[in-house]
This record gives structure tokens, sequence and C-alpha cells, in this order.
């Protein structure tokens, strides 16, 4: 089966679900209709479906995925999936078979995020439809623990006759041309796409990953969910992070125990938890500053970022994105 052809793409190139209001229903519209893959990444259930919708008014044609991130999944959001009968779902950082049957049953089709091959051996054994092999250079939170470009044959093995795509240190067409001369599907690009003027995240956030000369990959902004992710330094960082991005011993123990809180997560985190973190403070969530909040909260916050942004240097249209990437 081609993998292009199952989800009626003109170009190899699928835009990242970027959950906590990043990647909604404009940016997964704009890159849908431009040809590549959008997706729209995790929200409250009543506005996934709303996201939902303006992709299929937006997009008209163009199949519609969402990622699943599954600490903070619900069944309403399973729910809105197959309601919607969308065309694919992304199930990241956890997932099970059943859940994959089900949503195939519903004729969705279904890809995982691996960073290991026994992740990936996992998922082929849940039946999955396809892998996406991240790498360690990705932004935001990390399965990947090498090199994408290195994981991805490992991965292409493992998936047998199943389509895999690559994630991580996609910021050019060269790019594109290395991972699919390596054996991927398509790319997956994440940074890229934050840096489109259809994404939801702060200006100033943009500012910040275009300006970073380093990115850092840690754990610190895992209250609820402890997870290593990538990010680009801020006042946080600085104060609570060694030089190699570890966290220091107030903010790992506490996030150490913080795990069953994603459970009590408020379907809306972003405004209410980010207005209560200060630097100073040792306690600080995975939420990301969106466009509208505060510009001082890019020093409290998350600033996710892949090493392909120390490769970038304007904010520019989804479409452009889409049209460097696949060039
Ligand atoms: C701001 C940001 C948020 C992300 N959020 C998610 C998410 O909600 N779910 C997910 O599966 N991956 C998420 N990712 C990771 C992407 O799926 C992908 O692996 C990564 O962006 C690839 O590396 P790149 O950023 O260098 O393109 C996120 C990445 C970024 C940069």
């Amino acid at each position: 089966m081609d993998f292009l052809d199952r989800l009626r793409l003109d170009v190899p190139v699928v835009q990242a679900g970027m959950g906590g209001g990043i990647a909604g229903g404009r940016l997964a519209a704009a890159v849908a209709a431009a040809g590549g893959l959008g997706t729209i990444g995790m929200m409250p259930p009543v506005e996934l479906r709303a996201a939902i919708a303006r992709v299929r008014e937006e997009a008209s044609g163009r199949a519609v995925v969402v990622n699943l991130l599954m600490p903070f999944a619900r069944r309403h959001h399973v729910r809105a999936c197959l309601d919607a009968r969308v065309d694919a779902v992304v199930v990241a950082f956890g997932g099970d078979r059943a859940l994959v049957r089900e949503l195939q049953d519903a004729g969705i089709f279904v890809l995982t995020m691996v960073g290991t091959e026994e992740q990936a051996r996992t998922a082929v054994q849940w039946g999955v439809d396809g892998l996406i092999a991240q790498g360690r250079e990705a932004g935001g939170h990390l399965v990947g623990t090498v090199a994408a470009l290195e994981f991805l044959p490992r991965a292409v093995a493992i998936a047998q006759d199943r389509p895999v795509l690559l994630a991580g240190g996609v910021a050019v067409a060269a790019d594109t041309a290395a991972a699919l001369a390596a054996g991927a599907a398509a790319v997956v690009a994440g940074t890229r796409f934050l840096l489109t003027d259809e994404s939801g995240a702060h200006p100033e956030y943009q500012r910040r990953v275009l300006d970073a000369r380093i990115t850092l990959e840690t754990t610190v902004f895992g209250l609820g969910w402890p997870a290593r992710h990538r990010v680009v330094p801020n006042a946080v960082t600085a104060r609570w992070c060694r030089e190699d991005g570890a966290p220091r011993r107030a903010p790992s123990l506490i996030n150490a125990w913080s795990g069953p809180l994603a459970r009590l997560t408020p379907e809306k985190l972003n405004g209410s938890v980010l207005r209560l973190q200060r630097p100073q403070l040792p306690l600080f969530s995975p939420v990301a500053p969106l466009e509208g909040e505060p510009s001082a909260w890019v020093n409290r916050a998350a600033l996710y970022a892949g090493d392909s942004a120390l490769r970038m240097t304007e904010v520019v249209s989804a479409k452009q994105a889409v049209d460097e990437l696949a060039a």
C-alpha cells in the first residue's frame, strides 16, 4: 500500500500534531490544503470536534488526522475520532492493542510514534498500520533515543511492509530527501510548523525558538507527565537545569512523584496553569505559551523545539513550509 495514496497526499510531508493549542484546526487545514498531512493536536473533546469540522470544511477532500496524546486522552477524545470517522489517528506516548483495533474497526488508519526497537516491535504486535520513527533531536516530548536517520532503518526492518515515517531534524527539503532515500514513506515535522503563521504558539515563543543557539533535553517541565522533552532555554532552564539540561534536585523529585496528576488534569489547562507557574518555584507543567497570553509567560513555560530550529530563520506560512519541505 502506498502511504501517500492511502491518505490522499500530494507530498510526503506530515505536520506533527502538537497538543495544547499549538496545532489546531487552522494549522492542520492549511497544511492539508497545501497537499501535506495536517494533524490536529490534543485539545478538549468539544474543541477537537470543531477542529475536525474545520479541516473538513477548509481542506475539502483531504485527510483529517488527530494526534491522541495518551497520557491525557480520555474516552471522549477517542469517541470524537470514531464519530467523525477521521482518516487517521496517531497514538503517541502510550496506547494498546484494544485502542488500535477499535480505531481500525472504524476504518481509521493508525500510526504510532516509536523511539526504540522494543517500542517498534510492540506497536507491530498491536497491529498498527504504520510507524513514526522519532529521533532524539526531535522537538517536544521524546520517545527518540538515537538520531532519527540512525533509528529509521531499524524501525523499517521491524515494520515489515508497513510505512515508516521519520520525525526529528526535518528543516528543509534536503532532510526530506535524505529520509526518503533511507526508506521513510514521509517526514513528520513539528518545529517547522510551530514556526508558521497558522500555529497557535505565542509569537514571543516563536521568536525565542528562532533566536536559540542550542536546545536542551530535559524533564524539568514534567509536572504530571515526567517524560523527556526537548526545549530551547529560558529563565526556567537557566534556574533549574544543569548545562546538559538535566533538572536540579527539587524539580526532579517533585516531577518524579507527580505522574498521577495527569489523571486529574482539567480539560483546559493552558491559561490557568501558566498563571500560577513562576520561574522561582520548581513546579513546571508541560503547558506551552499560546498567542493571546502575556508575553512574560515564555519565561515560565516550556518552549518546545527540536534541533531543526537551529537551521530556521523565519516564521513562514504553513503552505510555504509544506512547499519548502517538499521541494
Ligand atoms: C511544540 C511541539 C509540540 C509537540 N507536541 C506533540 C504532541 O502533542 N504529540 C506528539 O505525538 N508529538 C508532539 N511533538 C513531537 C512531534 O511529534 C515530532 O516528533 C517532532 O516535532 C519532530 O521533531 P522536529 O520538531 O524537529 O520536527 C511536539 C513537537 C513540538 C515541537
